[in-house]
C-alpha cells in the first residue's frame, strides 16, 4: 500500500516518530515534577470518559480481566480504570520517558499498574513472552503509527498481526481514532477481527453531513 495518501492513508508526520515521542514526555515528565500537571489528555477528558464508562457499564470486560493499554502515553486512562475498580492493569509504550511519567502519576494516586516499556510493531519485546491479554486498548497509538514518516502502511498492518497475538482467543481490541473513520477501522482489521460494538461519542453537522471526530470500535478476536 502506499504512503502517499493514495489508499486513503495520511502524510507522514513528527507524530509518527519515537523522537517526538521522547522529546513530548521528556518536556511532561518536567512539568509533572514541578507542577503535578499530568499533561495531555489525547482526544479529551471526555472521550476517555466515555470509554471508562464503556469498560465498566458493558458486560464484555470484568473487573480482573487482564487489560493492556497499547501506546499508554501518561496512563491517565489506566489510572482512572484503576479508580474504578480494574484490577488487572498494564501499560506498554515504547518511549521510555513516558513509562517513567506513567509510573510517577500511578505512584501519586496510590494505583497499582504495570507499566513497560514496549514497542507494539517488535515481537522481541518481552511482552510478547507473558500470557496472553483479556483485553487490549488503544486510544490514539494507531493513529501515530499511521502517522510513520517510512512504510507506515506495512506498520499497521504488523500492528494489526501483533495485536492479534497479544490477545487470548476471543480477546477484546477496543481502540479509538481520530484518524481514521469506522468503515476504515472495520476494513483494516478485518483479519483476524469482528466489531462487536462500538462506543459513541458526539456527533458534529458540516455541509448538511453528519459526522464524528472520534471513533471507538470494539473488536473480538476470530481466527485469521
Ligand atoms: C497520541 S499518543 C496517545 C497516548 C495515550 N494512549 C493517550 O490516549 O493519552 C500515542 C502514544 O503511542 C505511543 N507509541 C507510538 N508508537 C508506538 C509503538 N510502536 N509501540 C508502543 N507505543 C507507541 C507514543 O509513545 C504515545 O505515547
Amino acid at each position: 500500500m502506499a504512503d502517499d495518501g493514495s489508499d486513503g492513508s495520511f502524510g507522514p508526520s513528527e507524530l509518527g516518530t519515537k523522537e517526538y515521542w521522547d522529546a513530548a514526555y521528556e518536556r511532561e515528565k518536567r512539568n509533572f515534577e514541578d507542577s503535578g500537571d499530568v499533561g495531555e489528555i489525547w482526544f479529551g477528558e471526555d472521550c476517555m470518559e466515555r470509554i471508562v464508562a464503556w469498560f465498566r457499564k458493558g458486560s464484555l470486560v470484568q473487573t480482573d480481566s487482564r487489560i493492556l493499554d497499547i501506546g499508554s502515553g501518561n496512563g491517565a486512562m489506566l489510572v482512572e480504570m484503576a479508580k474504578e475498580g480494574f484490577t488487572s492493569l498494564t501499560g506498554m509504550d515504547y518511549s521510555q520517558p513516558s513509562v517513567d511519567l506513567a509510573v510517577n502519576i500511578a505512584e501519586s494516586e496510590n494505583v497499582n499498574i504495570t507499566f513497560q516499556r514496549a514497542d507494539i510493531l517488535s515481537t522481541d519485546d518481552p511482552i510478547f513472552s507473558v500470557d496472553r491479554f483479556d483485553v487490549c486498548t488503544d486510544k490514539g497509538t494507531y493513529d501515530a503509527i499511521s502517522l510513520s514518516p517510512d512504510d507506515a502502511a506495512q506498520k499497521r498492518q504488523t500492528y494489526v498481526s501483533h495485536v492479534h497475538k497479544l490477545l487470548r482467543d476471543s480477546g477484546l481490541l477496543v481502540i479509538t481514532s481520530c484518524n481514521w473513520t469506522k468503515d476504515e477501522l472495520l476494513e483494516h482489521f478485518s483479519s483476524g477481527f469482528e466489531s462487536v460494538d462500538e462506543i459513541r461519542h458526539p456527533t458534529f453537522m458540516f455541509g448538511g453531513k453528519t459526522g464524528t471526530t472520534t471513533t471507538s470500535i470494539v473488536f473480538r478476536k476470530i481466527d485469521r
